[in-house]
């Protein structure tokens, strides 16, 4: 499906799918550590279809956020999903009674967990299916053969429709992609966090999505000297900043920031489309290098 976007920096395509460059992330409207309810159903519900109203058309998502509430959540806002959006969830974690991510990527898990992101997200086929690998500290080094060609064998049954691999390292991006092709690669990558700049443009040039998470520092916002003083001399908020800075930084960076607030998201959508001069880009590039 093809489809075209006012939103700030335009559209890309996953595969046989156009969505918006700038997305949404799910997990924070699961309740605090990612647990539970949210405090304000309401209001996350409202989040996320203004994100869609507003012209969003790629969700991140997975059951392992509540678990299971927040693909909920997206299910109840926005079911029967438009055509025009696309919602990518993960497997490879559970979650455990303290709020741990215990690694789960037997070939019964991921079975397992492709059933249930079917199920709370209320659809016969997941459009974008990204495998975890690594843990909670980041990408660790090992084949994820096992775990691809589980993906592919879904894939063949028609559950899952696009693959992408996420916490990787370079070597397992390469190794996936001898197995089937690969969409996206959702690493941990922001102004301050930049180990994956080589493969951030080795994907360009192969046409491949980056997607990074925590672009705005996840549950330690970017903090910054830098940050702080292109954001004031621009008149802009600093999570603007950072997110103009993602667009500007290569054509295949998606966005999908997360925020519980319709305010937030407001206010990220139209901060992203910031340009931002040499000079600001030359200071911030100083923050992560
Ligand atoms: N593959 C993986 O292993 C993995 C790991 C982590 C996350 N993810 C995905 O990546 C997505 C993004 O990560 P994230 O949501 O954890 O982190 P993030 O996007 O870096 O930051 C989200 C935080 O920023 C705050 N925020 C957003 N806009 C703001 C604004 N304009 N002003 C001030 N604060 C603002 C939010 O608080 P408010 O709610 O107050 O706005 C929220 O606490 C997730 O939703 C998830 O889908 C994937």
């Amino acid at each position: 499906m093809t489809s075209t976007t006012t939103l700030p920096g335009g559209t890309w395509t996953l595969g046989d799918r156009t969505v918006s460059r700038f997305g949404y992330g799910a997990m924070q409207l699961a309740g605090p550590w990612v647990m539970g309810p949210p405090a304000d159903r309401a209001a996350a519900i409202a989040v996320l279809r203004e994100a869609v109203e507003l012209g969003i058309t790629h969700i991140d998502t997975s059951d392992a956020y509540g678990p299971h509430v927040t693909n909920e959540l997206v299910r109840e806002a926005l079911h029967p999903y438009p055509d025009s959006v696309l919602i990518a969830t993960k497997v490879g974690a559970d979650r455990d009674a303290d709020g741990g991510w215990p690694t789960a990527r037997t070939p019964d898990d991921l079975r397992r967990q492709v059933r249930a992101n079917l199920v709370s997200l209320g659809v016969e086929a997941l459009d974008l299916v990204n495998m975890r690998m690594g843990d909670a500290a980041g990408p660790r080094p090992g084949s994820i053969a096992e775990a691809m060609h589980v993906l592919v064998e879904l894939q063949e049954q028609g559950l899952v429709r696009r693959i992408g691999v996420s916490n990787v390292t370079a070597d397992q991006v390469v190794e996936a992609r001898g197995i089937a092709p690969i969409v996206c690669v959702q690493n941990m990558y922001n102004l301050a966090h930049r180990g994956d700049d080589p493969l951030v443009d080795q994907l360009a040039a192969e046409g491949i999505a980056y997607v990074p998470f925590f672009p705005l520092g996840g549950f330690t916002p970017l903090q910054s000297e830098a940050l702080t003083s292109v954001a004031s001399r621009l008149g802009a908020p600093a999570m603007s900043v950072a997110l103009a800075w993602l667009l500007q930084r290569s054509p295949n960076i998606l966005l999908i920031p997360g925020t519980s607030k319709v305010a937030h998201l407001r206010e990220n959508i139209a901060g992203a489309a910031l340009s931002l001069s040499a000079q600001d880009v030359a200071e911030l590039d100083r923050i992560g290098r």
